[in-house]
């Protein structure tokens, strides 16, 4: 419009000076002139008309001058205002932010985990990655810097030897993983400030809904006081111990680790008093879980490679090699979750557990069974339990008087395609933490 008013005036003032000379080349004399004072009179007139013609020209120009010049800062204003909302729109931060911190000593295999993180991020904004390295282990430094803007390297800076006599030397390597821990955890809840972290170790693959899975349960333990953590690990996931749908997820009183969530609210409870050493089983003492649990998947979202480790190989041979890593992707954030939630899970569960038809080991193993529904095998002692999971091939450890992936005492698992729940009587009063 203001264009169009420009244009306008501009050709209206081309136009009248055209008009006028086209006059005075009319009104001009033919052959000699002999002026009369008429003639005189006229041309004085038109001269004055002129110069008032060309007085208005002139403020005409000055008009127009200023009229551009007004366009002109309109303009720009309204372009600053585009790059304005443009680059506040683009540094709207997205809600979480969920720090990912990844940790790291000497093995230049990160490459596998980070490459794989890098691929499932969906956002880098939402979920940016810090890998905290310990042990200076200069190659392992150099693949992480490879990865430039992606993500931020941090190093502890503690490199001392820590003193250990007698038989504890030989665990100085969980001494510098707590040493690590403690510090990193530190580094980036206070350091960085994040409010929420995913703890990933530097020998594990993830799966493709990895980030979604923590995103979607986020809210959940948010919202829910008596968890403490959202973990990515079945302890019992192995190939044909686990259902074959990737969407079923469970509580559970173990704390599995393994790829898994915390809030700052919990590192300021645990900062003071985290341990020299073994952290992981140390977490899940008394004094420090308060009966709080953990989600877990029934398929896990992380897998092991690290064969060579601080622990012996063994158990990886053994055991972690075996465990199912999902390979579909789940769209848990579009799903009602809520039934995790202490309030609705703990009755139906009670429900369905002690609604199951009780059972023998050995009806099992033998398939004497006519029906593949679900069953439940009931356990007494510690030994019962024991003999029970040797049999049926499930971990038979306890850690703090709990079983692995154990809730209220119940250990869910499949076996030969059906779901079996490892229980202790209806009156259980709780763990006892003298059983090991
Ligand atoms: C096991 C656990 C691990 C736990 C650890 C501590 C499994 C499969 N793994 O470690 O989750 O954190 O016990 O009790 O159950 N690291 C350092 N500094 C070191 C050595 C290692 O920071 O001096 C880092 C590694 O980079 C890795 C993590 O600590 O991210 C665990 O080390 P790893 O060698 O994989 O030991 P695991 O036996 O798997
Ligand atoms: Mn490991």
């Amino acid at each position: 419009m203001r264009r169009r008013t420009f244009y306008a005036i501009v050709s209206l003032a081309l136009l009248s000076w055209a008009g006028l000379t086209f006059h005075l080349f009319l009104q001009r004399p033919q052959g000699k002139v002999h002026r009369s004072s008429k003639l005189n009179d006229q041309l004085d007139l038109l001269e004055l008309e002129l110069q008032k013609q060309l007085r208005s020209n002139e403020e005409l120009l000055i008009k127009l001058r200023s009229l551009k010049k007004k366009n002109i800062a309109q303009e720009k204003d309204s372009k600053s205002e585009e790059i304005i909302k443009e680059s506040n729109s683009t540094s709207v931060k997205p809600s979480p932010i969920i720090g990912v911190l990844v940790f790291s000593c000497n093995r230049i295999t990160i490459k596998r985990n980070l490459d794989q993180l890098l691929k499932y991020r969906p956002s880098k904004e939402q979920f940016p990655i810090v890998v905290s390295q310990d042990c200076g282990h200069e190659p392992t430094t150099k693949v992480i810097q490879s990865y430039g803007d992606q993500l931020t390297l941090i190093r502890q800076p503690d490199q001392s030897d820590i003193p250990l006599v007698g038989k504890e030397k030989k665990f100085k390597g969980y001494y510098k993983i707590a040493r690590h821990y403690g510090w990193a955890l530190n580094k980036t809840f206070h350091g960085f400030n994040y409010d929420t972290m995913i703890i990933v170790e530097d020998d594990l693959d993830i799966s493709p809904d990895f980030f979604e899975y923590f995103l979607a349960l986020y809210p959940i333990l948010k919202s829910d006081l008596t968890l403490w953590c959202i973990s990515a690990w079945n302890d019992n996931g192995k190939n044909g111990m686990v259902a074959e749908n990737p969407e079923i997820l469970h509580r559970s009183d173990f704390f599995p680790g393994l790829g898994w969530m915390l809030t700052k609210d919990l590192w300021l409870e645990l900062q003071n008093k985290w341990p020299k050493a073994f952290w992981d089983d140390w977490i899940r003492q008394p004094a420090q879980r308060k009966e709080r649990a953990c989600i877990r998947p029934e398929i896990s979202r992380t897998k092991t490679f690290g064969k060579v480790g601080v622990s012996n190989g063994l158990f990886y041979e053994k055991h972690l090699k075996f465990i199912r890593l999902n390979d579909k992707f789940v769209p848990f954030t579009q799903k009602d979750l809520s039934y995790l939630k202490k309030d609705n899970y703990d009755v139906e569960f009670v429900k369905l557990v002690y609604g199951t038809p009780a059972v023998t080991v050995q009806q099992l193993t033998k398939g004497s069974l006519s029906h593949s529904n679900p069953v439940r095998v009931t356990y007494t002692s510690k030994d019962t339990f024991k003999k029970a999971a040797k049999a049926l091939g499930i971990m038979d450890d306890f850690k703090s008087g709990v079983p692995r992936t154990g809730y209220r005492g119940v250990v869910s698992f499949l076996y030969k395609r059906r779901w079996v729940y490892l229980a202790p009587t209806a009156e259980w009063k709780g763990y006892d933490s003298t059983w090991s």
